[in-house]
């Protein structure tokens, strides 16, 4: 088994510790040669740096070499693979996103709303940036994204590099939600098969198997309805935002019983009473600025005080174990099935083609081989051409160079409608966003 040189790019992220356990956990499934850190911020990624250095050499002492880096040569020179999480702005800009949006009335969150608008605008230019810097010393290396706005930046990702076909857009909710149908299920994870559709953040299943090839779907809403839905991820479980999330995604069902919703519908079915309940001085920035994060950096400054991860709470997580397997499938043709985010190419019949779809997927060595889902209802198909006009605006935008269009994505944004609430919205966005925003005239 050919053993993979591995960059992680947005190593200072507050989900990489995680991530390295997961990838001592896969040890066995995916074999590191080396790892290499790069992130230009130096500080945030010392700390996560020097902890998983103690980390390593206690629990992967096989692994050739780690290394960490600002210079992208150092970095990118061949790699096999390159896990992508990076933050343009920082949790600081995503607390601004919140806060703009709240003060206007409408959701302030992190990839839904306004707040996409603002972070996705931002993501494009680093995305691109990245991907070519990485193309230039490893053109051959699978490219896995968790970077988000993941259906914006995956549409202009697609715009920018259409030919780029190592090059993979994916999101952890899916997973995480069937982590909470295993439970009830009482069936293990991955041996669970999924039939989903839709945009990023913006989806459903329509059926719940086994891998034995049982339905389990009717009985899954069932106990949601009677029992309730919580998170169940080590990540989540205690998050009591998540959990409240987790409710949500209950009354959902309720109200749309044909299929199982993505939690993230939340937001574009019950926007002003999500809007109403958020504290604009405590949105979900300051919570995962002082849960989070502090908790990683925390627990970081413990290993490295102490030389030993013997005593840290580090663990495993869907977010890292997700990534890994679906690297794992890439790099040895495993083909097992994933919900990935893939351009439509006619998958959902009755969406356009260009279109960047969240369906199941097959991994190969070749790339993601999608599933037909042939035509989706009316009802899910008019709400997905809403939020997919609004996403093609916003990334419109951005290579246009029109400010229009954003009034135009906000309006058809569900979480906004109001024009001259989106007029006064993408005003005090632009001012916030002066110099991570295209310069629009
Ligand atoms: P974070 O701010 O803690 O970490 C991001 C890191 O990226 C920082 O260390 C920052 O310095 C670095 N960075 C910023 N711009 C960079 C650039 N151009 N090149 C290299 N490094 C750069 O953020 P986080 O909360 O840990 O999240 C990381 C990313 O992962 C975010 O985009 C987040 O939305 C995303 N995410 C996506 C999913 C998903 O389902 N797709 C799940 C979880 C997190
Ligand atoms: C889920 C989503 C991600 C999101 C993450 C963290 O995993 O799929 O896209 O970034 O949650 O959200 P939070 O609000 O906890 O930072
Ligand atoms: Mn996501």
């Amino acid at each position: 088994m050919k053993k993979q040189r591995l960059v992680v790019a947005g190593s200072g992220s507050t989900y990489t510790m995680g991530m390295m356990m997961s990838l001592i956990e896969e040890k066995d499934n995916f074999p590191l040669q080396d790892v290499v850190f790069y992130d230009t911020d130096e500080q945030r990624q010392e700390r996560n740096a020097k902890a998983t250095e103690i980390l390593f050499k206690e629990r992967y002492p096989e692994l050739n070499s780690f290394s960490y880096t600002t210079n992208k040569e150092e970095a990118f020179k061949d790699a096999d693979f390159v896990f992508v999480q990076i933050r343009t702005g920082g949790l600081a800009m995503r607390e601004q996103d919140e806060q703009i949006s709240l003060k206007h009335g409408v959701v302030g969150q992190e990839t839904c709303g306004p707040g996409g608008m603002a972070y996705g605008l931002r993501s494009i230019k680093d995305m691109i940036e990245l991907v070519k810097d990485i193309r230039s010393y490893s053109s051959e290396a699978w490219i896995l994204n968790y970077t988000n706005p993941a259906a914006i930046v995956a549409d202009a990702l697609s715009r920018e590099f259409p030919d780029d076909s190592r090059l993979l857009n994916i999101c952890d909710m899916p997973i995480a939600i069937m982590i909470s149908y295993a439970k009830l299920l009482d069936i293990d994870v991955w041996d669970l098969v999924p039939e989903y559709f839709g945009l990023n953040h913006f989806g459903w299943f329509t059926k719940i198997y086994d891998k034995a090839g049982n339905d389990h779907t009717e009985r899954l809403k069932r106990l949601i309805i009677e029992t309730g839905f919580k998170p169940e991820d080590t990540e989540i479980a205690n998050d009591v935002s998540w959990q409240k999330t987790f409710e949500q995604a209950r009354q959902m069902l309720i109200d749309f019983p044909e299929f199982l919703p993505n939690t993230y519908l939340q937001y574009y079915l019950y926007p002003d009473e999500l809007a109403a309940k958020e504290d604009p001085n405590r949105t979900r920035a300051r919570q995962v600025i002082e849960g989070r994060q502090k908790r990683v950096h925390d627990t970081c400054d413990q290993i490295i005080a102490e030389g030993s991860a013997e005593n840290s709470d580090l663990h495993v997580d869907i977010h890292g174990v997700f990534m890994i397997k679906a690297a794992e499938a890439l790099a040895y043709n495993t083909a097992e099935r994933f919900i990935v985010i893939v351009k439509n190419n006619g998958v959902i019949a009755n969406l356009p083609s260009d279109t960047m779809v969240e369906v199941p997927c097959t991994l190969t060595s070749q790339g993601p081989k999608p599933y037909a889902i042939g035509d989706i209802p009316t009802f899910n198909k008019g709400l997905i051409e809403g939020q997919r006009a609004y996403e093609k605006l916003v990334v419109d935008a951005y290579f246009e160079n029109n400010k229009q269009k954003l009034v135009e994505a906000l309006t058809l944004n569900r979480t906004v409608v109001n024009v001259n609430k989106a007029k006064n919205i993408v005003g005090d966005l632009l001012e916030a966003n002066k110099g991570y925003w295209p310069d629009f005239q």
